[in-house]
């Protein structure tokens, strides 16, 4: 049946269970143990179950991922540079989806028209370049990328990239679902293999049952406080046990949402009961069924699969977690709270209350905060706070409208955005307050970093499960625990809420809505990719050139930086999200954030020809016009931070060379060389110390370059006095050919 079943009513692809048993069954004999959950989807997914070297924590696996999912702010560069491989369509099932563009102001139809409005250029070229190249279009409003996903794509054994850290989402479905960059997301488009480090597996055992207040939210705040924002880091985290079958498939995805909390490469849950009641509910029976043929086989750990480290949870002792603020390893128990609120000097009083977004929007979560506000409600009372909800998609929106929840939401006070990511991602005109201000917010959704929210470093954030921001939007305190705590009544008398309730599935099916789908048309090759000239927001790419065959000879060094140098420091985020279409915009940014050795300063160097100082990108784009290569030197841990290809894409653009440094994060590394940079690490580590900025440096024997074999460099001093070292690098025999060619792009177009 391998060829019969598609993979979502949106396209013909088909599920491919059987291969996918089959090289388990390889991997399995080869490794002779057996495999965890997790395992059994990458190992189904390699290119070459037979040759591939596969030991956890260590080697490369060479992948082949079932779909790529893009939301609307990394898709657009993603999508550049695609075009710009020459290929007619994407080779792997691709989606965009428009939902972080969309700033939140007086509520969704009203945002939503601004934002068509502003964005229309940016909207205008994702659509035509997904009829273009085949890819699925979600338009503004359809809805958040993970929830769509969840709705449409996911499935159980399935393996899915997507440029958003929250990806992992989808692991409620059982799908292994991993946050990457762009420049990974255009390698599969294009059918080139998928590379990632076998990951270790965090084995997560949840027992018991949870009740009254307690969410599968709770089990992830939890599981953070234990295991801090980097446990999980280079990991897959796979729950398991008898505690798994009571949650919900959204519940589930709650908490593999937040995995990105923890530093994990995705979390999964194995195929059970309540994905395949999803799976029927959101009209993908088939799968279902097709499923649980492979339930043992493919789609669940085998008996006695290892996991690097075991983490047990009891859920019938669980209670609920409030997380942060600032971070969101920062776990309190609501029992302590009040306690440790005051200790902390928090601010107590609850400004505003946000429930929804891609973490906690599915049905059973809007229901059950309907159920507590119905519950105040009844009682007198209103939001003391400022209450907002963000639906995760319009399937959402309408099932809420349809059943009476929305109604509940705005009777209660509550404001209704936008499908969309609004004040998660930091689009939110927010009014109640002044910046600098301190004050409290609580939000049902997964990030609580410093500023991210409403752009206030003086907002102290906390996450939680919605139906605990519900009752701080109720009480308006910090301090209020409703396991415990009474409340007043609008005639003076006290209560207590009642514990929510509210049904996983609406009992009516879900209510699609307004059709914001646009599928590729059948006739692709008339559709013309718009991109103006004249666009400050995009701009097509024009390819590298390709090497000269010469080494780089007496080069200046444009900036040798010291201390942290990441991909906020090379390429900064913030107001800048908005050139991430056009290069060279966002080339203005390159390294701005960069400390340089010369003076301590940040985005002032000094030109080695004109002597005089100027901004980093003044300084690489003069170079660059008069035809001088440069380099850039750095220390420890170079270009760690967000997988950017920005950050690449940029000194190449501004006619860079090589970044040498004492060391590179991995993937920072991978893009440079994919853009064709030739990024090198000192031999001798103290080398960096010894080298001037206003030395020139030549790389020598470029047309020998080869895998594990060293390249010698010399340093030339203003007097004219030199000297020798030797630079390492981690290029394999394929890289090599990228950086012959120009880029990796250049050498898929030769071959295309
Ligand atoms: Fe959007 Fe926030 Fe999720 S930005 S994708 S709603 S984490």
């Amino acid at each position: 049946r391998d060829s019969l079943v598609a993979m979502t009513n949106w396209e013909k692809n088909t599920i491919k269970y059987k291969q996918q048993a089959e090289n388990v069954n390889i991997v399995r004999e080869r490794l002779g143990r057996p495999l965890t959950y997790s395992e059994k989807i990458l190992y189904g997914h390699l290119d070459k179950p037979h040759e591939q070297e596969i030991e956890r924590g260590v080697s490369y696996l060479k992948l082949r991922p079932d779909r790529v999912a893009c939301q609307d702010a990394t898709a657009q560069m993603a999508i550049l540079q695609f075009m710009s491989a020459g290929m007619p369509a994407v080779a792997t099932p691709s989606t965009v989806h428009c939902d972080h563009l969309i700033q939140a102001q007086i509520g969704g139809e009203k945002d939503l028209a601004r934002a068509i409005d502003i964005n229309k250029e940016v909207y205008n070229f994702l659509s035509t370049a997904c009829a273009k190249y085949n890819i699925g279009f979600w338009k503004p409003g359809s809805g958040i990328i993970h929830q769509i996903i969840l709705e449409n794509y996911a499935f159980p054994g399935a393996l899915m990239i997507g440029t958003d850290s929250h990806t992992p989402n989808a692991g409620g479905l059982g799908m292994a679902a991993i946050g990457v960059g762009g420049a990974d997301a255009v390698d599969v488009m294009a059918d080139i293999p998928w590379e990632l480090k076998a990951p270790k597996v965090i084995g997560v055992k949840l027992t018991g049952k949870l009740n009254g207040w307690a969410t599968p939210k709770d089990i992830i705040l939890k599981l953070a406080g234990i295991l801090t924002v980097k446990g999980g880091t280079g990991a897959i985290v796979e729950y398991y046990g008898e505690g798994v079958d009571a949650l919900s498939c959204t519940g589930m995805a709650t908490i593999c949402n937040m995995g990105a909390e923890i530093g994990a490469t995705t979390s999964v849950f194995p195929f059970n009961k309540s994905m395949a009641e999803y799976l029927k509910s959101t009209k993908r029976a088939e799968i279902a069924e097709f499923a649980s043929l492979y339930q043992k086989d493919l789609l669940t750990a085998d008996e006695g699969a290892h996991y690097d480290r075991v983490v047990e949870i009891n859920l019938s002792e669980l209670e609920p977690y409030v997380n942060g603020p600032f971070t969101p390893d920062l776990a309190t128990p609501i029992s302590q709270l009040k306690e440790v609120a005051v200790k902390e000097d928090w601010p107590v009083e609850v400004k505003v209350g946000l429930i929804g977004s891609c973490t906690n929007s599915s049905y059973e979560d809007m229901a059950r905060s309907a159920s507590i506000i119905k519950d105040a409600m009844s009682h007198g009372l209103k939001s003391k706070a400022i209450f907002t909800v963000t639906p995760g998609s319009e399937q959402i929106r309408a099932t809420i409208e349809r059943d009476g929840q929305l109604q509940t939401f705005l009777d209660f006070g509550g404001i209704v955005l936008a499908n969309a990511c609004g004040p998660c991602i930091g689009q939110w005109d927010r009014q109640d307050i002044k910046k600098g201000e301190k004050n409290t917010i609580v939000s049902s959704y997964n990030r609580n970093f410093t500023a991210r929210n409403d752009g206030n470093p003086a907002t102290h954030a906390f996450v939680a499960s919605p139906d605990l921001v519900t009752a701080f939007a109720v009480a308006g305190d910090l301090r209020f625990n409703p396991l415990t705590d009474s409340l007043k009544d609008s005639e003076g008398k006290e209560f207590m809420l009642k514990e929510p309730t509210g049904p996983g599935l609406p009992s009516n099916g879900y209510d699609a809505g307004v059709d914001t789908y646009q599928a590729p048309p059948v006739d692709r090759s008339s559709v013309v990719v718009d991109v103006a000239p004249t666009s400050e927001r995009l701009q097509l790419l024009t390819p590298f050139k390709p090497w000269d065959g010469k080494d780089g000879i007496d080069m200046p060094i444009l900036i040798k930086s010291v201390g942290k140098t990441t991909t906020d420091h090379i390429s900064m985020a913030g107001p800048w999200l908005k050139y991430r279409g056009h290069l060279q915009n966002i080339s203005n940014n390159y390294m701005i954030g960069a400390i340089n050795a010369e003076n301590g300063e940040a985005n002032n160097i000094r030109n080695q020809v004109t002597k005089e100082f100027g901004t980093v990108p003044e300084v690489a784009g003069y170079y660059r016009d008069n035809s001088i290569r440069w380099v850039v030197v750095g220390g420890e841990n170079f270009g760690e931070g967000s997988s950017r290809e920005h950050a690449a894409l940029e000194p190449r653009f501004l006619g860079g060379f090589a970044i040498i440094t004492k060391s590179f994060a991995r993937i920072h590394e991978t893009n440079l060389k994919k853009q064709g940079l030739l990024p090198l690490n000192f031999k001798t580590p103290a080398d960096y110390e010894k080298i001037n900025v206003t030395d020139k440096v030549s790389i020598l024997g470029l047309d020998g370059l080869a895998p594990g074999k060293n390249l010698t460099y010399r340093v030339t001093s203003e007097d004219g006095s030199s000297w020798e070292s030797e630079l390492t690098h981690t290029y394999n025999q394929e890289q090599i050919e990228w950086f012959k060619y120009g880029s990796a792009l250049n050498k898929m177009a030769a071959k295309a």
